[in-house]
């Protein structure tokens, strides 16, 4: 297996995913309150989160990209229930995570596991990595699992130390003795050491050497296999997530735009937004060219979204079309358009096949016309 630098196309495990939702989520919101002035009287809300619905299927890994602050990793907070929610459902397998108290809060947390971006910042540099990983497993100890136990507890660390291709005796030592890569592989050993079905790694290599980050993909797609797990997987590296991702969800400013199976979404783009962010991946191919198609304006505040479609302020395609009012007066529903691929674009329809080819895969440049013809400007 390739990494994603070695540019083999959709090479994430497209196979995968029985079809089953694991998590079910509906118009999710979550808002924080902006607070001014000595009183802290409230001002308004960021809408980190505004009306997200999806779903993710067992054993599927689920990629997430867009813009930082589209709010990425709160929606995955929001789902473990680490931040919490304004509005809306999340189930998993048919039950409201968002509900549970008590005893079926504690057993969810199991099941629902984390792997943060920032090796170094998510270890205790004052803790060994036997208390590292074993402080999750006290937590979660009972009669049945005795991992409060510590020779049960010792075992079971040194067992997912192996697991994630660490040794055993590497439980003794402290996160500054190791590298970025193994530190990751402690967070992802970590989280795998309770057992869970999901988890939601926000973006577990983007803090990594280029070099690694294919080891830490491969790792997780491994693990995945072995213990039938699935992923909410979050990067801003859009090869990566072409790499590792089943399904791919495309966010802006706190909604999702577009969702689709990945080999669809790489080929077939549906919203202007996903196509802007694909010709900005440059191709290995010297010969292949590409349409970049550069986003002007900047990211509005999700404490202010605008109206109607909230890619307006930004969108060309809305510029090529003579600027239609709906654009700016109807927020565009998140609807299906065939095969699994869902888009919120009026207009997804009327983007020539043309400009999303050359903005997305490239023109190969015709042998001995170097600087001739420009097919792609003729095309946009
Ligand atoms: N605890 C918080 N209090 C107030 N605002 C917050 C808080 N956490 C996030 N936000 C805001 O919510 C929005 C979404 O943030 P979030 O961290 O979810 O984005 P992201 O897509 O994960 O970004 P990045 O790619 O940079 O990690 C941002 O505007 C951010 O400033
Ligand atoms: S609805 Fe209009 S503004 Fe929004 S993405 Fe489509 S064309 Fe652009
Ligand atoms: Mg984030």
């Amino acid at each position: 297996m390739s990494g994603p630098d070695g540019g083999a196309a959709g090479g994430g495990p497209g196979e995968a995913g029985n079809g089953v939702p694991i998590v079910e989520i509906e118009d999710l919101k979550t808002y924080f309150p902006i607070r001014t002035g000595i009183l802290r009287r409230l001002a308004g809300y960021v809408r980190a989160v505004d009306g997200v619905s999806f779903e993710i299927r067992r054993g599927e890994v689920f990629g997430l990209v867009g813009e930082s602050g589209c709010g990425k990793t709160t929606l995955g907070r929001t789902l473990l229930r680490l931040q919490r929610p304004t509005g809306g459902v999340a189930r998993l397998e048919g039950r409201n995570v968002l509900e549970f108290r008590g005893r079926d809060l504690r057993k969810m947390r199991r099941r629902m596991q984390i792997i943060f971006q920032d090796p170094v910042g998510s270890l205790n540099p004052r803790m060994p990595v036997s208390d590292i990983i074993g402080e999750g497993l006290l937590a979660q100890a009972d009669v049945e699992n005795r991992w409060g136990e510590r020779k049960v507890r010792d075992k079971r660390v040194g067992d997912y130390l192996e697991e994630v291709g660490l040794r055993r005796d590497y439980a003794r030592r402290y996160p500054h003795e190791f590298s970025g890569g193994q530190r990751q592989r402690i967070g992802i050993a970590r989280a795998l050491a309770l057992d869970p079905e999901f988890i939601f790694a926000d973006e577990p290599v983007s803090a990594l050497d280029v070099s690694i980050q294919s080891q830490i993909l491969n790792l997780l797609l491994d693990l995945r296999d072995r213990h039938d797990l699935t992923y909410l997987f979050v990067a801003h590296n859009l090869s990566v997530i072409q790499y590792i991702s089943d399904r791919v969800g495309v966010m802006y400013l706190g909604k999702l735009v577009e969702l689709s199976p990945v080999a669809e979404l790489y080929a077939n783009p549906r919203h202007p937004y996903t196509i802007a962010l694909l010709s900005a991946v440059p191709d290995p191919d010297p010969r292949v060219r590409k349409k970049r198609i550069v986003l002007t304006g900047d990211v509005p505040s999700p404490a202010a979204p605008p109206p109607g479609c909230r890619f307006h302020t930004r969108c060309w395609l809305r510029e090529q079309l003579g600027d239609p009012e709906e654009c700016a007066t109807i927020d565009p529903p998140f609807r299906e358009i065939g095969g699994g691929h869902r888009v919120a674009c009026h207009f997804a329809e009327r983007i020539r096949e043309e400009v999303s080819t050359a903005a997305v895969i490239g023109v190969e440049e015709p042998p001995g016309v170097p600087g001739g013809a420009d097919p792609i400007s003729q095309a946009s």
